[in-house]
């Protein structure tokens, strides 16, 4: 098969594939296998780039950046729609839709109200051409870079379609990405986004299309602009944008009567909590496409729809006090204690306040009547005063400005809405944190520790810093005990050291000494630096010395290391306390170097490798040297009795080829990782 062939089989073979796993939600294929050939198709793109397919399903990575989204004009205007709140209003809309379709029968669509954002979406001749925000109605940003990340979203249509399509939905990110990303802003010590529908907003309108492709966005369509000339009733319409291989939402309904309709709001009332997304309420359309014509539009809204909004549960209750917490990194959380609610079956006690910009925007004090909602139905959240309550006493709220910790200053960042208690090291939470952080499972593993335990530590002074764990002795903690108060529940429990437990604690930190360096680095708790970028710095420096002693520059010229991770590797290896902590944890035996018994196995055995172009985690000689390691065998060129051609960046395409006609494996550099770390 030539490549151009090749290209096309796969290009075509992989967004069957994303259609199948995205829109119909049956996969055929193993993520592993698909990650595979969408690898492979990327290879032979930058290989043959004339042939690449500018809708391929590698574009889905991103890369795109858009310094400023230009501005493009609907066609048509965007609208908003109508809003009833309970069933009378409900049927006022239906007595009025009676009305204007002058006594003929009518039918109604009932779909999901998805709570996310606008976008209106153009395909030509079967290829996305443009995705279009909102904006004010007339006009909107252009994010179609961002948009063709979507994996859900089909760069080309199937079947049969118009020449010229536009369709308009939803786009959102479903609940549980928004708590994945949530609580990984909060490890960073960023300020987290509050509720899924804004997370997707501020990702639609990132800049770096790579930044997007990373989060996933997800989307259904409702609306088709242009259909081929025919007058399809609306229901039929969405069938028909389905059969273009377009995500759909299951949940619609053809309705004889607004009774019908009723019942559908009823069941998604309850039902909604078992989306994986968010939906704030359900929208009803006149069905009949000429129906909808006779009835137009006022000047906002279609008089042929409504939506129907769900009431958000929400309660209303008092600031008892507000706390602050701070955080390993030293980020200062506003807390509101409350008096206990309940909300969706649970009791609600505190809620999160975000920042100070918060509290003076919404004008929060103690001894307020505050609504508390849950925001995504998962996290409580004030979302309203209720200033007519307030008492004539009370004061505004004054963000601290000493840590209530430990009584240091606060500072805050140009640019950053967190206050940060800058006494790093001497900040309780902050200390206890950074322990916490270093023992986690996926830094230093060690299981037989807990919060609780590095508390009593902590409080008996035998832990101060991570590398304190290396200087406890059996004798030092056998028999500490203490009482912990669970805030939430009021339950007391004992931590106490047992002999059975120490002995544990102790086999578990000296264990932890054969964590490699990747680990020892991610434990360490610098900001910005999360698994994979500790991953990434110590396969390319080697050595803590070497990262160390790298400048701004080399830090930044590492791969995918940019000026934000530079500067707080700099600003931690500036402090003499971190520089002797690593010092005391090389005397401990903690690896500090990329062992070169890591790499090596007898993994490879009897496989033969051509390794050609350039790569970012190691240098050719050392893929080399791993190779052998780990009992393969180097050859400069491929015939037929090589088993993988490890393929780097700017590899000649010559070798590409060959290595295609004789049917070897490609892979890259983490390819080739996984297959030894496994
Ligand atoms: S139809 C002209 N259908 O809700 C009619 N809108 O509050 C256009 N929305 O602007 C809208 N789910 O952003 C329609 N199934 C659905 C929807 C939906 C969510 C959004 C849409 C609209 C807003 C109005």
């Amino acid at each position: 098969m030539t490549a151009e062939a090749k290209i096309k089989a796969l290009t075509s073979e992989l967004k069957e594939h994303n259609y199948n796993y995205y829109v119909l939600a049956r996969p055929t294929i193993s993520d592993r296998d698909f990650d595979r050939k969408l690898k492979e198709l990327e290879l032979l793109e930058q290989a043959f780039p004339d042939h690449a397919d500018p809708n391929s399903p590698t574009k889905r990575v991103g890369g795109e950046i858009t310094k400023n989204f230009d501005t493009v004009a609907h066609s048509t205007r965007m609208l908003s729609l109508g809003n009833t709140y309970n069933k009378e209003e409900l049927i006022d809309f239906d007595n009025r839709v009676a009305k204007l379709t002058g006594g003929n029968d009518y039918q109604y669509t009932a779909e999901l109200k998805f709570d996310g954002l606008a976008i209106a979406i153009r395909y030509k001749n079967g290829l996305l051409h443009q995705a279009i925000t909102r904006g004010d109605g007339t006009k909107g940003d252009d994010v179609t870079a961002n948009v063709k990340t979507i994996r859900s979203i089909p760069h080309q249509l199937k079947g049969e379609f118009p020449a010229d399509l536009e369709v308009r939905g939803e786009l959102f990110i479903h609940k549980a990405a928004f708590v994945k990303m949530k609580e990984e802003r909060i490890r960073l010590g960023e300020s987290p986004y509050a509720n899924p529908r804004n997370t997707a907003a501020g990702t639609l309108k990132l800049q770096d299309s790579s930044e997007v492709a990373k989060r996933p966005l997800d989307g259904f369509l409702y609306q088709m602009l242009e259909h081929g000339g025919t007058n399809l009733d609306h229901y039929q319409s969405l069938e028909m944008m389905r059969s273009y291989g377009l995500p759909v939402n299951e949940a619609t309904k053809l309705c004889n009567s607004i009774n019908d309709v009723w019942d559908f709001i009823t069941y998604w009332d309850q039902e909604r909590h078992n989306l994986s997304f968010e939906i704030d309420g359900v929208v009803v359309k006149v069905n009949n496409r000429l129906q909808q014509e006779e009835m137009g539009f006022t000047s906002k809204f279609p008089r042929w729809a409504m939506s129907y909004k769900f009431e958000t549960e929400r309660q209303l209750t008092k600031v008892i006090n507000i706390n602050y917490q701070v955080g390993r990194t030293g980020a200062v959380t506003p807390v509101a204690n409350l008096e206990p609610v309940q909300l969706l079956g649970t009791t609600v006690k505190r809620a999160s306040i975000h920042n100070a910009d918060f509290i003076s925007q919404m004008d929060i004090r103690v001894g307020d009547s505050v609504f508390v909602e849950k925001g995504g139905e998962i996290i409580p959240k004030i979302v309203g005063v209720e200033k007519s309550m307030r008492d004539s006493n009370s004061i505004p709220t004054q963000f601290i400005n000493v840590c209530p910790e430990c009584s240091t200053e606060l500072d805050r960042p140009e640019g950053e809405a967190v206050f940060r208690c800058p006494n790093y090291s001497g900040c309780p939470p902050q200390i206890k944190g950074k322990i916490e952080h270093f023992i986690g499972r996926k830094a230093m593993d060690v299981s037989s520790l807990g919060e609780g335990k590095i508390d009593v530590l902590y409080q008996s002074g035998l832990l101060h810093r991570p590398v304190d764990l290396y200087e406890l002795k059996y004798a030092d903690i056998l028999g500490l005990s203490k009482s912990i108060i669970n805030e939430d529940s009021a339950e007391e429990r004992v931590v106490s050291f047992k002999e059975k437990t120490v002995q544990n604690i102790l086999d578990g930190i000296q264990a932890s000494k054969s964590q490699p360096f990747e680990r020892v680095l991610f434990a360490l708790g610098i900001r910005f630096v999360g698994e994979t970028v500790a991953k990434k710095l110590a396969y390319h420096f080697k050595s803590m010395d070497a990262l160390m002693n790298a400048s701004l520059e080399d830090l930044n010229a590492a791969p995918e290391i940019g000026e934000v991770i530079a500067r707080s590797l700099s600003f931690y290896f500036s402090s003499d306390e971190n520089k002797t902590e690593i010092e005391q944890m090389k005397s401990h035996g903690l690896n500090f170097n990329v062992q070169e018994k890591e790499l090596s196995s007898n993994k490879l055995e009897n496989l033969r490798f051509v390794v050609s172009g350039v790569f970012s985690l190691f240098s050719r000689t050392e893929l080399k040297k791993i190779i052998e390691d780990n009992g393969g065998k180097n050859v400069s060129s491929i015939s037929k009795s090589t088993d993988y051609l490890i393929v780097g960046e700017n590899m000649g395409p010559a070798k590409k080829d060959k290595a295609e006609k004789l049917g070897i494996k490609m892979i890259d550099e983490n390819e080739f990782s996984t297959m030894i770390a496994e």
